[in-house]
């Protein structure tokens, strides 16, 4: 057996790189090619129930001239086109299992209950290994509390959980206040990950035209200390796999986040930077740096630089590092 093979969600990996949710895991052919470059799984491109309502209006746009949505028409478009794109989905997931060795992680990003739960159970049937819940509510209501915007993760969940036996993984942002307390109270529930942390869509302003633009959509190595911090810090204070996500862009990143106590980093800007093929130089660094340090499983070394319990955690926790700026003398 590889010295890289590891354990996800209860699922058996090659190795910890995990190809995460974007574009890059949309269809078939990419997804073959992935695994051939040696991944260890993807996480399929998240079904958006945006997506779903702008297909809608797409179809509205052709029909009448105009992308209106009538309620009259609202129930029967949303029924017809709902279909399309989840049909093309599950599709998508039935092939890859015929085809395919690599474990398959499904992505949902909805709004509602209602259609997370619906969409979990014919995921499941067909044929994915997990589910991972996009949930990304930024907190930008001034009459929400911090309770309800957890209400709402914590109601996915469970209706989640009613229709679904599959490995569950939620991914979130950072976006919280009292942040480990809500990562602590998420793996109290009966799920079997939490992916740290998803990237946030970067608003930016042209000052010329003096509209809204998209920033930087893609990551910078810089960000790896994010999910590294919060994955340090919380590996030895939950009990469910954590995978980092944000900034793990070569071999090294991959190796810090396993030393955080990551299970596994889903991977994503350097492989649109630097191509597929990038996948087989980060593992084969990943695999050198164990055989320099003479490890012979990724759980001799996983979670070593993990926050421990007994320990002073302050050099994670600590945010003005007065001995880090006092360097910088200009
Ligand atoms: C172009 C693009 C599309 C993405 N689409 C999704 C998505 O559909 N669902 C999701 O959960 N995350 C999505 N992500 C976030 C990634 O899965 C990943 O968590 C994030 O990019 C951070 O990893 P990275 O630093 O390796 O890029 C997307 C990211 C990019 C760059």
């Amino acid at each position: 057996m590889s010295i890289l093979t590891t354990n996800y969600l209860g699922l058996e990996l090659i190795n910890p790189l995990v190809v995460g949710s974007s574009g890059l895991t949309d269809n078939f052919e990419k997804i073959k090619a992935i695994q051939d470059a040696g991944a260890g799984a993807v996480v399929l491109k998240s079904l958006f129930e945006e997506e779903i309502i702008f297909e809608m209006e797409e179809k509205m746009h052709e029909m009448h001239g105009r992308s209106i949505v009538f309620p009259e028409n609202y129930d029967f478009l949303n029924a017809d086109l709902e279909e399309d794109s989840i049909r093309k989905y599950l599709r998508l997931i039935r092939e890859c299992k015929a085809d395919l060795e690599i474990p398959i992680i499904a992505s949902i990003n909805c709004i509602s209950s209602q259609k997370w739960t619906y969409l979990a159970e014919e995921i499941e049937k067909a044929g994915a290994d997990a589910l991972e819940l996009n949930i990304f509510l930024l907190p930008s209501d001034v009459n929400l509390t911090a309770e309800a915007y957890r209400k709402t993760y914590f109601d996915i969940i469970d209706h989640v959980r009613e229709k679904t036996r599959l490995p569950l993984s939620i991914k979130i942002s950072n976006y919280s206040s009292e942040l480990a307390k809500f990562i602590a109270e998420l793996a109290d529930k009966d799920i079997q990950g939490l992916t740290l942390f998803n990237k946030a869509y970067a608003p930016d302003f042209d000052i010329d035209k003096l509209t809204l633009t998209s920033g930087h959509v893609l990551s910078s190595p810089g960000d790896l200390s994010l999910p590294l911090r919060w994955t340090a810090l919380m590996a030895n204070r939950i009990t469910k796999d954590i995978a980092a996500t944000t900034g793990v862009h070569d071999g090294n990143g991959l190796i810090k986040v396993l030393l955080a106590g990551a299970s596994s980093a889903h991977v994503v800007s350097t492989l649109y930077k630097n191509g597929i093929q990038y996948i087989e130089e980060m593992i084969e660094e990943l695999e050198n740096w164990m055989k320099r340090h003479d490890f012979k499983h990724i759980d001799d070394f996983k979670g070593k630089l993990a926050v421990d319990e007994n320990k002073d955690p302050a050099e994670y926790e600590r945010v003005q590092f007065y001995r880090n700026f006092r360097a910088f003398v200009y």
